[in-house]
């Protein structure tokens, strides 16, 4: 819930601004009070009055407002907020962020704020795309501007791709999760979910059967605790979840450039089932077959995305491994964590007979320098529950900050 939080909403202009009104709704319906502040290009896509109507508050649309300044001056009004929101933040309003530029009353706010800044991009794919947007999305990122989305599917434009606003739904989860004062807010972790696809031609590729199920669970729990998430995903078959940073990737060195972007963190979860191998003659058309004869495929070794984090200057101060073995649990388990560098290895048994890898459930040993503990056979997101708990624990004591 919400009660008692003050959201500083600003609403751009996209298409995707209808959706404001929605988030207007459910911020209000959870108790929080919306300060609106409307774009000029927001106000041709949404009226002014339906905005203040839903707010139930005055809307705020001009830098040299009189009225407004008299009462309440735009320096007061950027950190009367608890929260600072964007949506839909357009490519412009990005660049402007990013530039540092306070030439309206959106851009200003945005620079005078002491609150965090939570945005929720919306554009076409190609203006998502565009090298300035990916710039400055690095430049807000290094700032520490949270952001939920973009989502991808079809757009507005009739083009396809990265670029939808996120549902007004997860923006939700995101505020929810910015607002938290859970052990882990201000907290950064980055955890990396799912398979790899390694490209054999443009259509076939080599996977294997990780369903992002437990990073999945793991992100969520995280976020529920209060930490700032960024999840590094490859495909797949479940949905990311709401009120997380998410990176899109495929193969394992799209992931491990992923991570490496999204580096420094307080702690790294890497529950990604990451291949080993690659295809090194990958063909860049589709092999067509040959009568009487095979293609030989050639196997170069993945880069070791947990080894090299471990090894890396940014290492995170905690960072847990998963191993997912056939025999031997234990025993490769802990030689992993050795191998690896890392803290903490979550260890399961992912033979076929156990349903595990794709299932529902999951029984881990974590081991750690002090030993091995057996947790019981649970739901994968109990499982993802009792390790955030575990990390929270973790950091704060190490930094004395739990108390
Ligand atoms: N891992 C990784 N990058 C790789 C391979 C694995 O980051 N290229 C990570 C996984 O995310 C996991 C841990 O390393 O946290 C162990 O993964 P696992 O597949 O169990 O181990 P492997 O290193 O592949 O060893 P083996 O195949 O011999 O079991």
């Amino acid at each position: 819930m919400l009660a008692d939080r003050r959201i500083l909403l600003i609403i751009g202009g996209g298409i995707a601004a209808y959706k404001a009104l929605e988030l207007i709704r459910l911020l209000r319906r959870q108790g929080a009070a919306v300060t609106p502040v409307l774009t000029r290009a927001g106000a041709e896509f949404v009226t002014p009055l339906s905005v203040a109507a839903l707010a139930g508050e005055p809307l705020h649309r001009d830098l040299f407002d009189l009225t407004t300044e008299a009462e309440m001056g735009h320096i007061q009004l950027s950190r009367a907020a608890d929260l600072v929101v964007v949506a839909p933040c357009t490519a412009d309003l990005m660049a402007k962020m990013a530039g540092g530029h306070a030439d309206d009353l959106a851009s200003t706010l945005l620079m005078a704020t002491d609150k965090r800044v939570l945005i929720a991009p919306a554009m076409n794919v190609r203006m998502w795309d565009h090298p300035a947007t990916q710039r400055n999305l690095a430049t807000l990122r290094a700032d520490g501007v949270l952001m939920t989305g973009p989502d991808s599917g079809d757009m507005a434009c009739g083009e396809h791709g990265p670029g939808r606003m996120a549902e007004p739904r997860a923006i939700m989860a995101a505020i929810g999760a910015a607002l938290s004062d859970g052990p882990l807010a201000g907290r950064h972790v980055l955890v990396t979910s799912g398979p790899t696809h390694e490209p054999i031609d443009p259509v076939r590729y080599i996977a294997n059967r990780s369903s992002g199920a437990q990073g999945t669970a793991i992100a969520a729990a995280l976020r529920d605790l209060g930490a700032r998430v960024s999840f590094v995903t490859g495909p797949a078959s479940v949905a990311p979840p709401d009120g997380v940073t998410v990176f899109a990737v495929e193969s394992a060195r799209q992931m491990l450039e992923a991570v490496q972007a999204a580096l420094p963190a307080d702690a790294g979860v890497f529950c990604a089932a990451v291949a080993d191998w690659r295809v090194a003659n990958a063909a860049g058309q589709k092999m067509k077959k040959q009568a009487g004869g095979l293609p030989a495929l050639e196997f170069a070794e993945n880069p070791d995305i947990l080894a090299t984090i471990c090894a890396a200057p940014q290492r995170p101060p905690l960072v847990v491994g998963f191993a997912a073995e056939t025999h031997d649990v234990i025993a490769h388990a802990t030689a992993k964590r050795a191998r690896k560098g890392c803290d903490w290895i979550v260890a399961n048994d992912v033979s076929p007979g156990t349903g595990i890898m794709g299932g529902t459930e999951n029984a881990v040993h974590l081991v750690t320098a002090q030993g091995v503990e057996d947790w019981p056979r649970l739901p994968k997101d109990q499982v993802a529950r009792q390790l955030a708990a575990r990390i929270a624990a973790e950091l704060g004591a190490e930094t004395g900050a739990a108390s």
